[in-house]
């Protein structure tokens, strides 16, 4: 049996996986977020552990006799995030996560610092990413920084809870900018023009890698066994796991070169395998290590999706989401051409703008529009930033038109394929907001290209943990990291595709008639 677990940004989900492969259990528990100022956002570690042991408590309801067979676990978690631990391993305040955007002006400094940064880790300096979040500690919360002897990750904070080990997986620690991410090693360089140097680090795995086994008091908590049979296993391994676009990728079984996945979580990701590493920063586009030794991967990331729809279900007042997008769906094409254009900007954006300070805006309403409107709206707005982001990457392929041409990009309807060809084969759609069967079909029709929703699609992260975890007990990757059969399939639609082709037109011109008005 092997435990996955997802710390995510609006709660963790554990998985429980057999032998065969077949899932037993699944828990949830909500982890709150805060916002003390504008685009700030944290968390407090002490609730993810909280969450973790909430969920345990289900799942170990869900299926007791499996559950004392427990043989590993693997983490995947919220990417970026900064969790600062004092000489006591204490954590000093709360986290600082990967939707914050107070460490714009620390970005432009790291890379003044360190001319060579976008080298040497393969990305932009982005005010989620962590690195930029230290410098802004340094400046801003002088006396926390100088008591900082530790600086982990989230999922690597929950490790150091679980086994006492300060140990990071490649593909999460890619998002520090801290990584020389084609070496797969910590860059002195980096470290140094942070403040801060190699003991300031965990050490480093590959994402399917044993790291250490439960503590002992845990295990006796949670009801497993404490290193028996003897000489058979000695506790429940822990798996190094990986960042959770790169362990959703293994819970649809991404490992070669060109597989791919979209994911609507409280994130948007478009994610390639890459067999090199492939920096491309000219647009935002990030490079990350893959969570499998000797390949990386390339994405693009909005900041908000499957959260700007809860968003908008809220604000209208709408009893839930699954009744918002089915009215969405009810909708005849004439009236989506009438719905007001959404910028999806709710915590500022990456891919492909890069900008901290850019909001969310609604663009053309009227006084017939209701919440339906407005929820289809929010749904082609995500859309449309996804597409930007496939566009982005795209530009890469094809030796990359620069960062500014917002205007060329706006003929550049994806289905025209004027920016590169639609991805060769069909990508997995997995994420909280890939239930919804019209959201769905409106990303087959704006990217361009057949999606499949495999089953288990919105655990698609827990999965590729557990997965980690049976193979850093020994499990075979290519057996452990198969696709998954799909419960639906979507295909772009050409009328869908024409609708879409022309209001993406008009949103592309959106940002760059606005950017001055973002603060
Ligand atoms: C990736 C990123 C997000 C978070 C969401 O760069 O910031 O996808 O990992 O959890």
């Amino acid at each position: 049996m092997y435990l996955g677990i997802d710390l995510g940004t609006s709660g963790v989900k554990l998985l429980l996986l057999d032998e065969q492969q077949q899932v037993l259990a699944t828990a949830d528990a909500a982890v709150p977020q805060h916002r003390p100022q504008p685009t700030w956002s944290e968390q407090h570690p002490a609730d993810w552990m909280a969450a973790v042991e909430s969920a345990v408590a289900q799942l170990r309801a869900q299926a007791p006799a499996a559950w004392r067979q427990l043989r590993g676990i693997g983490l995947s978690g919220q990417m970026h995030g900064a969790v600062v631990l004092d000489a006591q391993g204490q954590v000093l305040r709360p986290a600082i996560l990967w939707n914050d955007g107070r460490a714009s002006a620390e970005c432009a400094a790291l890379e003044q610092i360190e001319p060579a940064a976008r080298q040497i880790t393969g990305n932009l300096a982005m005010p989620g990413f962590t690195a930029p979040k230290l410098l802004w500690l340094r400046t801003h919360e002088p006396a926390v920084f100088a008591q900082i002897r530790r600086v982990l990750l989230p999922k690597d904070w929950l490790r150091l809870q679980l086994t006492g080990d300060a140990v990071s997986d490649l593909s999460d620690a890619s998002g520090t900018l801290w990584l020389d991410v084609g070496a797969r090693a910590w860059s002195q360089a980096m470290l140094q023009a942070c403040g801060l140097n190699l003991s300031h680090m965990p050490a480093l795995a590959e994402g399917s890698a044993p790291t250490g086994v439960l503590r002992a008091d845990i295990a006796r908590r949670w009801g497993l066994a404490t290193g028996v049979p003897a000489g058979v296993q000695k506790g429940v391994v822990l798996a190094a796991g990986a960042g959770d676009n790169a362990a959703s990728a293994v819970g649809v079984g991404a490992r070669i070169a060109g597989q791919g996945l979209v994911s609507l979580g409280t994130s948007g990701v478009v994610f390639r395998v890459t067999d090199a590493f492939a920096p491309a920063t000219g647009r935002a586009v990030h490079a990350f290590a893959h969570a499998l030794p000797q390949r990386w991967h390339q994405m693009s990331v909005m900041l908000s999706a499957a959260s700007a729809f809860g968003w908008v279900t809220r604000l209208t007042g709408q009893r839930d989401e699954a009744r918002l997008s089915a009215a969405v769906a009810a909708m005849a094409q004439a009236r989506q051409a009438q719905a007001p254009l959404f910028l999806p900007y709710l915590s500022g954006e990456r891919t492909p703008h890069n900008d901290a300070a850019a909001s969310g805006v609604f663009m053309g309403l009227r006084a017939e529009h209701e919440a339906t409107d407005l929820a289809y709206a929010v749904m082609e707005g995500v859309c449309f930033g996804l597409m930007d982001g496939l566009n982005a990457m795209r530009l890469t392929d094809t030796g990359g038109a620069p960062a500014t041409g917002h205007a060329a990009q706006a003929g550049n309807a994806v289905h025209a394929g004027r920016a590169g060809a639609a991805p060769a084969m069909a990508l997995a759609l997995v994420g909280g907001g890939a239930r919804s069967n019209p959201w769905a079909q409106l990303l087959a029709s704006g990217l361009g290209c057949a999606l499949q929703r495999p089953q288990g699609a919105h655990a698609a992260a827990a999965l590729g943990a557990a997965r980690l975890a049976a193979m850093a007990c020994g499990g075979d990757e290519a057996q452990w990291c198969q696709s998954l059969p799909a419960d639906a399939s979507f295909v772009p639609q050409a009328a869908q595709q024409a609708l879409l082709a022309e209001r993406y037109a008009r949103f592309v011109a959106l940002y760059p008639a606005l950017q001055s008005q973002f603060g």
